[in-house]
């Protein structure tokens, strides 16, 4: 990508995995790496963007030059985002897989095994990318969707229905990309058109995508 592209910009970033705690010792969580978001990230900067980077538990290093706010549920993730936004952004980027759902309530300990089976009551999760995008002074926002079928029709009905600016469909159905792989595979969809990029290596691929926002988000103005 060309040095500078993201000159002066501010970038928001969700990566990783959320933790939604059981009791004390157990939680509910999925195999995000973060490895994607942190690809961004590091393409971002080096563009010259400020970044910052809201991030669920992983164990990859920092990029140089990224503001990382820690994160661990959903709720957290919501709230560290709204602050960065308030904070002043440019653009949002959502990689990360945040639980759907979280237990009712946190055991205040550790749950014993007292019975063969047990019921787990799950509540909604806040959804972070839509309440970003529904902001009256909402930045250019980018969602992914982790797709296996009918990629282009869910990752556009996504779109629309969470009022984004451009939506990357992560084919997460072969092995070897996808969720905890170095490698990934994407097609980009804006509301005038679309791209496929890799299958290549996550910095690869977050190069390319890093380009592609800087040539689409300075096309829209939001009121
Ligand atoms: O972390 P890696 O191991 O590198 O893997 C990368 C990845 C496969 C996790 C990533 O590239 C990816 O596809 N992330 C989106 C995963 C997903 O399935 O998202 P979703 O369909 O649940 O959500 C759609 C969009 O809304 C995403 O941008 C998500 O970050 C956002 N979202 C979803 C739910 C929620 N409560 N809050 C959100 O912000």
């Amino acid at each position: 990508i060309p040095a500078g592209v993201l000159a002066g910009k501010r970038l928001v970033i969700t990566a990783g995995p959320t933790r939604e705690p059981i009791d004390p010792v157990r939680y509910i969580s999925n195999h995000s790496s973060g490895k994607m978001g942190y690809a961004i990230a590091e393409a971002a900067a080096q563009a010259g963007a400020s970044v910052t980077l809201v991030s669920g538990p992983v164990s990859i290093p920092v990029p140089e030059g990224v503001q990382v706010v820690p994160v661990e549920t959903a709720e957290e993730m919501l709230a560290a985002s709204q602050k960065a936004v308030d904070e002043g952004c440019d653009v949002f980027v959502a990689t990360a897989a945040v639980a759907d759902y979280r237990p009712e309530s946190q055991a205040a300990n550790k749950i014993k095994k007292s019975s063969e089976s047990m019921n787990l009551s799950l509540v909604r999760n806040p959804d972070t990318l839509a309440s970003v995008a529904a902001r009256p002074d909402a930045p250019f926002t980018v969602g992914f969707a982790a797709e296996t079928s009918d990629v282009e029709h869910y990752a556009t009905d996504k779109m629309r229905r969470k009022k984004l600016d451009m939506i990357v469909a992560n084919d997460v159905s072969s092995p070897g990309l996808g969720f905890n792989s170095d490698r990934n595979a994407v097609t980009v969809f804006w509301p005038q058109g679309q791209t496929s990029i890799g299958p290549d290596t996550k910095l690869a691929i977050a190069e390319r995508l890093v380009a592609l926002i800087a040539q689409h988000s300075d096309k829209v103005t939001h009121p």
